[in-house]
């Protein structure tokens, strides 16, 4: 079975996952890119996406509205989260781009750090607004996140890959 690891990151997070799902597929015949890799030959693709205002990117939603016929596994990070009620959300909408004729098989996110510019803004807003009590549950979840991906969710997306693979077997 040819498998195709593809994904979109722009600061690093969601290309760890990718790697890690990449290292946990490593006896099999995969393709591995970006958002541009040809997946024609795959028969299980595993997508994955950094998470922009409550989605997939922009990239990963124009390559999923595009691919038929195939088993899919949608893979990402998001800044906000760390529960799986946000995720599977995120999960969801992602799903809701997926043509029909594909088969969706789960998903796995996780964290992932935030530039410093976003930790400014928030501590700025404080500054303005110190009654805002959301403010502050964002300044901690940026502090929270700063540590992810870390080893924990690079062990938990090989389990998932390994899950998945098990069961396209
Ligand atoms: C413009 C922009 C919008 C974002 N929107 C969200 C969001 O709605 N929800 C969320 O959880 N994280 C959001 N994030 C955080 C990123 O999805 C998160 O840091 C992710 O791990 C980045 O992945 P990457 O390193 O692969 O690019 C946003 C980041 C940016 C730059």
């Amino acid at each position: 079975m040819k498998i195709a690891i593809i994904y979109d990151s722009i600061t690093g997070n969601t290309k760890k996952i990718a790697e890690a799902i990449k290292e946990e597929c490593r006896n099999q015949d995969i393709i591995f890119g970006d958002m541009q890799t040809n997946v024609n030959e795959a028969e299980l693709i595993f997508i994955g996406t950094w998470t922009d205002k409550g989605n997939c990117s922009q990239k990963v939603k124009e390559k999923l509205e595009s691919i038929q016929n195939k088993k899919i596994a949608i893979f990402g990070t998001a800044g906000f989260g760390g529960s799986e009620e946000y995720f599977n959300n995120l999960y969801q909408r992602v799903k809701a781009c997926i043509p029909k004729t594909n088969e969706i098989l789960g998903y796995f996110y996780c964290q992932g750090k935030m530039p410093l510019s976003v930790k400014d803004r928030y501590v700025k807003m404080i500054t303005e607004h110190p009654e805002d009590k959301k403010l502050q549950v964002s300044l901690e979840n940026f502090e929270k996140a700063l540590s992810h991906p870390d080893e924990t969710d690079v062990e938990n997306a090989k389990s998932f890959a390994r899950n998945i693979i098990k069961r396209c077997v």
